[in-house]
């Protein structure tokens, strides 16, 4: 189970790191900055924090083996709903309904939260007779 979400989380984070460098690409070549904070939540979210969660489970048992399902799709559906919405609440493309993309944002943004939060519980729970 934790070698599965291991798995999916890296693969998750390299893609979000494909698209964060590909939007400071077209920061830097365009000369516009208006993706910054999407560039920088991709990365940093993305990138960064769904790849550290995805080594942890490699690295560690832990105790609360149904919780890692949950913590896993948090971090999937809060790191894509927190910068998706992002984008949609700071640049409003496609002319979306402003509601909308504030809902978005606001949601995905809490379902991160819990993501971080359950991380937090994940520590606790280290199994650690068997930690490699
Ligand atoms: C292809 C690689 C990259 C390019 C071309 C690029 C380009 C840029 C540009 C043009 C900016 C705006 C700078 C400004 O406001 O003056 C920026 C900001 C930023 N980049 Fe990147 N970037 C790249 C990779 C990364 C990576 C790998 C990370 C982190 C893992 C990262 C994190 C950030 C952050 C946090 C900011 C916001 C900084 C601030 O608040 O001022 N970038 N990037
Ligand atoms: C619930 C999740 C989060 C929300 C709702 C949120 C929201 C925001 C907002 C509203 C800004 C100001 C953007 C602007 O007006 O330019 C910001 C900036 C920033 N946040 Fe977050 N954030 C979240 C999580 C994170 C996390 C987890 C990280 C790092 C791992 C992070 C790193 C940053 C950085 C580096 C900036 C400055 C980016 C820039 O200069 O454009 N944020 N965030």
């Amino acid at each position: 189970m934790q070698e599965k979400w291991s798995v999916r989380l890296i693969r998750l984070a390299a893609l979000f790191g494909l698209v964060g460098t590909i939007l400071g690409s077209h920061m830097a070549g365009s000369g516009s900055y208006a993706f910054k904070p999407i560039h920088a939540h991709v990365l940093l979210v993305g990138w960064l924090s769904v790849f550290s969660w995805g080594v942890f489970y490699k690295i560690y048992r832990v105790r609360a083996v149904k919780l890692v399902s949950v913590h896993g799709w948090a971090a999937i559906i809060g790191s894509i709903g927190l910068t998706v919405g992002m984008w949609l609440q700071f640049l409003q493309p496609f002319n979306i309904n402003s509601t909308v993309a504030l809902i978005f944002y606001i949601v995905g943004g809490s379902i991160l939260l819990i993501a971080f939060a359950l991380f937090v519980l994940m520590t606790f729970l280290i199994d650690r007779t068997e930690s490699r």
